[in-house]
Parts: C-alpha cells; sequence; structure tokens
C-alpha cells in the first residue's frame, strides 16, 4: 500500500501500528483489544485523532513540547527552505542557522558563550557529563569527577542520564549504572524532610551536607532541574536557588541547570533559571527549543567552560572528542530561529504569564471545592495539582483515581498529564503544559475539564 493510501485509510494505520509499533512509556497489551492512539493533525492547541475527534491539547504533545502551537506554516517553510539548501553536514563545519541561531541563543542568555549542537535533552545532557570528566582529567588531576543530582529530578533515558536520575520507577531495572552520580534530597515543601521556617535555604544546605560528606575535592558539577517537571512539578522554595549558587561556588562545583523542559519560554522566562537568578556554568535544553518541529537540543556553556578545551593545541587530545552526528542537521536550528521570531514577535513570554497565573487561580478556585487537591503548584504555564487521598495525612491519592481523571478529561477531548512511572506511591501529580499560546478560554476549557473529572472520580 502506498503512503496516501495509508493516510486516507486509518484502519490500515491503526492495524499497522498496532502490528509493529513499539510506542513510548506505555503497556501494550491493552492495544490487544483497544486501539491505540494515533494522532493525524493539530492546529494551534488543538489535535485531532484517527477516529476525528478533536483534543484541546493541555500538555504540548504530551510532554511538554510544542511551546508555539501546531500548524505553524512559518516553520514549515523555514525548514523546507533549508533542507533544499543545506540539509546537512557534520558538526566539525558550521552552518548558516547554525550560527545565526547560536548568536540569538546567546543574547537571551547573558554570561554563557557557546552552543553545542545534539539532538535530545538526554544527549545534551551527557554532552556535560562528559565534559565534566574531561575537566575532571585535564584540570583536577582525576578529581572532581562526581556529579550530584537530586532525587524526583530526570535527565534523560540513556543509562548514563538514568545514573543521573531521581526517579526510582524509571531506574529500576535499568541498571548497573555509571559509577560517580551521588543523590541529593529533592526541595519538595510539601513533602518536607525538615521543620524549618526557612525551608529553601535548609533543602540547599542538604545539598552541603552530601557535598561535605563525599568530600568537596571528589565533586565536579551539580545538576539540576530549575523547576522538577516529570517528578511532580516542584518549584523551589523561597531562598533555595540563591543558597544552592553560595554552596557550590565555594566548593569551586559547576552548576548545570537541565533546561529541557523549562527552556524557551515556559515558565514566562526564556529559561527557568533566569527566575532566580542563577548564573550557570552549563544549560541544557530540547524540547521547546524549535517545538518538536525539528529534533534539536542545546548543549550551552560559559566562555570559562570553553576555554578550557582548547587551552593546548599541540595536544591531540585537548578538545571536546565528540561528536553527534544529528547535531548537524541544519533542519533544527532554523527552526528554533523561526520558533524564537515567533515567541518574540507574538509577545508569548508576557501570554505565558498572564494565562500561567490565570492557569494557577483556577486551579487554586479547585483546591476550594475538591478536597482532593492537596496542593497546587507552577511557573508560568508549567502546573502541577498534586491530589490526596487526606489532607491531613497527604496520603497520596491512588494511582489509578490519578489516571482515571486523566482519562475522564481525555474524553472530554482535553489532554492532561499526570507524573508517570516516576516515584512508587507518588505519581499523583497532575500535569499542565499548554502551549504557551494559549488563550484564557482555553485555560478556563482545561480547568472545567479537570473539575467535572474530579467530581466523577473522586464524588
Ligand atoms: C528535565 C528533562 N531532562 C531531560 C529529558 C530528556 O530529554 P529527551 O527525551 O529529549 O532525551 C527530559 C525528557 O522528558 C526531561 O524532562
Amino acid at each position: 500500500m502506498d503512503n496516501a493510501a495509508l493516510g486516507n485509510d486509518m484502519s490500515a494505520v491503526i492495524e499497522a501500528d498496532r502490528a509493529h509499533l513499539w510506542h513510548h512509556l506505555i503497556q501494550h497489551k491493552p492495544f490487544e483489544t483497544i486501539d491505540p492512539r494515533v494522532i493525524v493533525e493539530g492546529r494551534g492547541m488543538r489535535v485531532w485523532d484517527a477516529r476525528g475527534k478533536e483534543h484541546l491539547d493541555a500538555v504540548s504533545g504530551g510532554v511538554w513540547t510544542v511551546n508555539v502551537g501546531y500548524g505553524r506554516e512559518s516553520i514549515a517553510d523555514a525548514v523546507r527552505d533549508q533542507l533544499v539548501k543545506m540539509c546537512y553536514f557534520a558538526g566539525s563545519a558550521g552552518s548558516v542557522p547554525g550560527a545565526m541561531f547560536a548568536r540569538r541563543l546567546i543574547d537571551k542568555m547573558p554570561g554563557m558563550a557557546r552552543v553545542y549542537y545534539a539532538n535530545s535533552g538526554s544527549e545534551a545532557n551527557e554532552k556535560v557529563f562528559k565534559m565534566v570528566r574531561q575537566i575532571s582529567h585535564r584540570h583536577h588531576g582525576g578529581r572532581k569527577s562526581k556529579i550530584l543530582f537530586r532525587e524526583r529530578d530526570y535527565h534523560g533515558t540513556t543509562i548514563t542520564c538514568l545514573s543521573a536520575g531521581g526517579q526510582p520507577q524509571r531506574n529500576a531495572m535499568y541498571g548497573p549504572f555509571t559509577p560517580g552520580f551521588v543523590e541529593v534530597p529533592h526541595c519538595l515543601e510539601y513533602r518536607k524532610q525538615w521543620d524549618v521556617a526557612n525551608y529553601g535555604e535548609r533543602a540547599a544546605d542538604a545539598i552541603e551536607e552530601v557535598i561535605l560528606r563525599e568530600g568537596p575535592d571528589t565533586i565536579g558539577a551539580i545538576c539540576l532541574e530549575p523547576v522538577t517537571a516529570g517528578g511532580g512539578v516542584i518549584v523551589p522554595p523561597a531562598g533555595y536557588w540563591e543558597r544552592v549558587q553560595e554552596i557550590c561556588r565555594k566548593h569551586n562545583i559547576l552548576i548545570h541547570i537541565d533546561e529541557v523542559v523549562c527552556g524557551v519560554g515556559r515558565t514566562g522566562e526564556w529559561f527557568g533559571y533566569q527566575n532566580y537568578g542563577v548564573k550557570p556554568d552549563f544549560v541544557t535544553m530540547a524540547k521547546g527549543v524549535a517545538s518538536g518541529y525539528a529534533a534539536i537540543a542545546c548543549t550551552v556553556t560559559t566562555e570559562a567552560v570553553f576555554g578550557m578545551f582548547k587551552d593546548d593545541a599541540s595536544d591531540p587530545l585537548s578538545y571536546f572528542r565528540d561528536i553527534s552526528t544529528f547535531g548537524g542537521c541544519a533542519s533544527g536550528p532554523a527552526a528554533a530561529l523561526e520558533n524564537m521570531r515567533i515567541i518574540e514577535d507574538e509577545g508569548l513570554l508576557d501570554n505565558t504569564l498572564r494565562m500561567g497565573a490565570r492557569l494557577m487561580d483556577n486551579l487554586a478556585a479547585l483546591q476550594d471545592k475538591h478536597a482532593v487537591i492537596g496542593q497546587v503548584r507552577g511557573k508560568g504555564l508549567f502546573c502541577g495539582a498534586e491530589l490526596v487521598a487526606d489532607r491531613a495525612t497527604k496520603e497520596a491519592a491512588d494511582e489509578k483515581k490519578v489516571a482515571a481523571v486523566v482519562a475522564d478529561c481525555m474524553a472530554q477531548g482535553v489532554i492532561i498529564g499526570m507524573t508517570n512511572r516516576s516515584l512508587p506511591g507518588l505519581n499523583n501529580t497532575l500535569c499542565l503544559s499548554p502551549a504557551l499560546i494559549a488563550t484564557p478560554d482555553d485555560i478556563d476549557h482545561i480547568t472545567d475539564a479537570i473539575d467535572g473529572a474530579l467530581g466523577r472520580v473522586f464524588g
């Protein structure tokens, strides 16, 4: 069957899918009796499935990615024009969109200087881990090779990214892991580990305790999400980031911010760390960089970090000996340039702040109405509602019921998310990350659907 025929015959598509496709992060047994979901078309905030059913997408392509919304012809045109002119050359050479996007990006990131292209968030993070290890060998005599990561954070799917992963259910059965990664406690005050007034500073001090236990001389970097995404939409408490930065500077530990979710507008700033006055040494990004129109990820460093890789041209090993084949695809930066233009010209950072405030207000109103909502958290268009069986004890709501809320919204034609196979017993947070183009009506439509679903599922 040719492609055109396949495209018009959805039963053939579903059968091909059922017979041959291995979907990501989902159980397949149910597909023996129900159809796998196939998304066929998207416009703005809406997508249509193979049965023609319309959905309002409150999660930007499922995993906080399609920040500028679906069906952007100008991005498609930019990618098409670039592909016809020059599709690919290995990253040892530059490309016109590669250079121009790097400049545009660095303009948005004062203090940062260099952009290294790859094609997934995991890969961008792996680049940092390799850089930290190489810095350790070349500049610290093999010391400072350990990398700290935080409980509940996620940094990607490869074995080494899982080694830096603070979500036990993502990691289960994929060990043994890469050595040299050390966990620090999470900073979610709602699930507090210390009974203090200055929780942010206390949670940061817990990082210093780990540094002192391991020995500051053994630790090269710390890798943190600015706002934890899949681990439960955790907005750090006041004072946290300032203290983390102070501790890292004191112990000469490089700061790696994983902006794979927050990056490019999601929190209402270009980057999540810019909400907190952090001065990172490495920033990684992927999903929102080109809103999913092309695969692109960036590892961005300061000039000081870059300088450590070009200090001795006579040494054949004294540069970053790394390549990402598809990091040389020119479609990525071409799409990213247009994505950034759209965010600027359409004022989407401001819209994110306004619509994010509306979403938080609506969720707070739902919390007043539904006892099952223990806490709502968020920054920009990046929000979570943690569901509990009992507000006093904070016992997590039954995961099956949380999933039933998501399914009820889906039946209403609204796609929302939940923490998925992250933390045993704590996959109880509804996740919302609508595109940055959301209107007040879209936001109200999303929270109305959740209101109805909570009423039906929890009574
Ligand atoms: C914070 C964070 N970092 C890294 C990744 C990995 O990105 P990718 O799936 O593009 O490898 C993800 C993916 O969800 C993420 O949420």
